[in-house]
């Protein structure tokens, strides 16, 4: 009997997929292939037909195997310099331009926001800069529902807000524990909620920042076109994307997007 190894590998991947309700086909093969081969050699399965079968009968290697495909790391203020030039040139722009047209309501979206700490960074930030009568609302969104929980809480270890001058976080956040707790979540105007990046239509607000770092890197040439497409679409005329630092926007659609600092990986919609 030949054994084709492409076939087993897309029947697991489809298995995968409708166990975990990710659409993994806009996934970049290389990738599924790495991460899903780690899990194998944990588990000690040596084929792709086998783990198949292993995981029909263990749930919890199911959800180990999920959970290895959505990689949440993250950090507050993460790269540091991007968020500098978000505070320095991105919100004195905005700013700028809100004036002009009389408004004062801002509106970001953190898409793949993982535990939060890019949402609340992009808060914090936009309290610093903007006047304290301006109207913040942030989406963030992330297809991991575990995620989503642990962001709407909002607490975090001291490690975790290392990146943060002491003095922010004294102004921020209020000590739980041994942790510390964003204070009050309403006042920033964060809303959390579950969204695929690679099924579903964008969120349809005039946005005047997307953010959306460390999340293509995962995803394969077309599913970056859609998605980007879709950003395009949310964002107001002039409205800004931020990726992440070793992520590139495919040729495709580099008519759609005017770069504006190529070292913090920053564009504005043309
Ligand atoms: C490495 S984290 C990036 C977090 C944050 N943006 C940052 O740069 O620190 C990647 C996040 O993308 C999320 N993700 C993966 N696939 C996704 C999809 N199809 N739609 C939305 N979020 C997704 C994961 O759950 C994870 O939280």
């Amino acid at each position: 009997m030949v054994v084709n190894i492409d076939d087993d590998f897309n029947f697991l991947v489809r298995k995968i997929s409708k166990s975990s309700g990710i659409i993994l086909t806009g996934y970049r093969d290389t990738y599924l292939r790495r991460r899903i081969d780690l899990r194998m050699k944990i588990v000690g399965a040596d084929n792709y037909a086998t783990y198949s079968g292993l995981l029909e009968k263990n749930r919890s290697e199911m959800k180990e195997v999920i959970n290895s495909l959505t990689v949440n790391v993250t950090e507050f203020m993460r790269d540091k310099t991007p968020f500098m030039f978000f505070r320095e040139e991105i919100l004195p722009d905005i700013m700028e331009r809100k004036k002009k047209s009389r408004s004062n309501i801002v509106r970001f979206w953190s898409a793949a926001c993982s535990y939060g700490e890019e949402p609340y960074s992009i808060g914090i930030c936009s309290k610093e800069v903007l006047p304290e009568d301006w109207s913040v609302s942030i989406y963030a969104t992330d297809i991991d529902e575990k995620c989503l929980k642990g962001a709407s809480r909002g607490i975090y270890s001291k490690e975790q807000l290392k990146n943060m001058d002491p003095s922010i976080t004294r102004k921020y956040f209020e000590p739980a524990g041994e942790d510390f707790k964003v204070r009050s979540i309403q006042k920033l105007l964060i809303r959390f909620q579950r969204h695929d990046l690679t099924s579903e239509p964008p969120i349809s607000k005039h946005f005047d920042a997307v953010f959306c770092r460390n999340v293509m890197i995962y995803f394969n040439e077309n599913q970056k076109i859609k998605m980007l497409n879709d950003f395009y679409n949310s964002l107001s005329d002039g409205g800004y994307l931020i990726v992440g630092k070793s992520e590139t926007l495919p040729v495709e659609i580099r008519e759609l997007f005017t770069p504006v600092s190529v070292k913090e990986k920053v564009f504005k919609k043309v």
